[in-house]
């Protein structure tokens, strides 16, 4: 394997002996990847030793069943290339609705909050799209901040700010917001037993699980994000597909209105949006 035409056709042919259907576009990306990595012109076909060795070790991870994305370094979520790896969860197809209706609601004044922030996804995503508005993202975890931060020097936007803390109580009391999103964890402690075991094994149990129902996070957030509000401000949730009638009433029940919620592009439940009139 000396030149990245044959470490290609390696690539392909160890991804398809692990059975994996993407092989020819996943051998493609993790070249493409490598030549990035080493600053490598697509004319360039010599494949240096070390470049030779980080190829074997990423084939090595996805052997043991890594996801891709962590293996890659990236994924690509609204428009953005994102940095994620061990300890933060891949930001998820279905969040970019969660992106596109905040873009919607947004009034045009007033700053954004996104709560469980993991990589950064939501909050970099509404920075880059409303550069008026400022942004901020918070997170519980230590390791999702690190790929936040590390996502926000890569992409230089200069209205978003990253905080760890439960919820919003890191905030200073008197904060208010426009805008509330989060992607927080919604799946029941059961349900979190039967998710594939790689998702399992790799990515964070607190991104993913919250109490017998999944709805713990959502119903604090419900609560706990009143005194943060503005008037009229609108909250955006995701939410599990089988969660939607619970939400409305947990949101109804907690005083927001004009409850409703938003289908995903597999005709499933996925986001809950409510407005604070106060
Ligand atoms: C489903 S992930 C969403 C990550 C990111 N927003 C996305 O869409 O890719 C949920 C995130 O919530 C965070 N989290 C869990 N409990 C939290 C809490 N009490 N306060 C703040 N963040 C929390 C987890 O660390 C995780 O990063």
């Amino acid at each position: 394997m000396r030149t990245f035409t044959e470490a290609q056709a390696y690539a392909q042919q160890s991804l398809s002996r692990l059975g994996r259907p993407n092989a020819i576009n996943e051998a493609r990306w993790l070249i493409e990847q490598l030549r990035r990595d080493f600053a490598l012109p697509a004319d360039e076909n010599i494949l240096t030793r070390p470049a030779q060795s980080r190829l074997q070790n990423w084939l090595q991870r996805l052997q043991a069943d890594e996801p891709f994305q962590y293996v890659l370094g990236n994924v690509d979520f609204f428009a953005l290339t994102l940095l994620v790896g061990p300890g933060v969860l891949i930001p998820r197809p279905e969040t970019e609705l969660l992106v596109e209706e905040a873009i919607t609601a947004y009034p045009g004044t007033g700053a954004i909050c996104d709560l469980c922030t993991g990589s950064g996804a939501v909050a970099l995503a509404l920075a880059h799209a409303l550069p008026a508005a400022q942004v901020i993202g918070i997170d519980l975890s230590e390791q999702a901040l690190y790929w936040a931060q590390r996502n926000l020097c890569s992409l230089q936007l200069a209205n978003v700010s990253f905080y760890q803390g439960d919820l919003l109580h890191s905030l200073t009391p008197g904060r208010r917001f426009s805008l509330l999103t989060a992607n927080p964890p919604y799946v029941a402690q059961q349900e979190y037993t039967q998710l594939p075991a790689v998702i399992r094994k790799y990515e964070p149990r607190l991104a993913l699980e919250a109490g017998h129902d999944g709805l713990d996070i959502i119903r604090r957030i419900a609560h706990e994000a009143k005194p943060y509000l503005l008037p009229d401000a609108t909250l955006l949730l995701e939410i599990g597909s089988e969660q939607g009638s619970e939400v409305l009433q947990i949101l109804s029940a907690a005083g927001y209105e004009d409850c409703s919620i938003s289908k995903d592009y597999a005709q499933l439940d996925r986001i809950a949006k409510a407005r604070y009139k106060q």
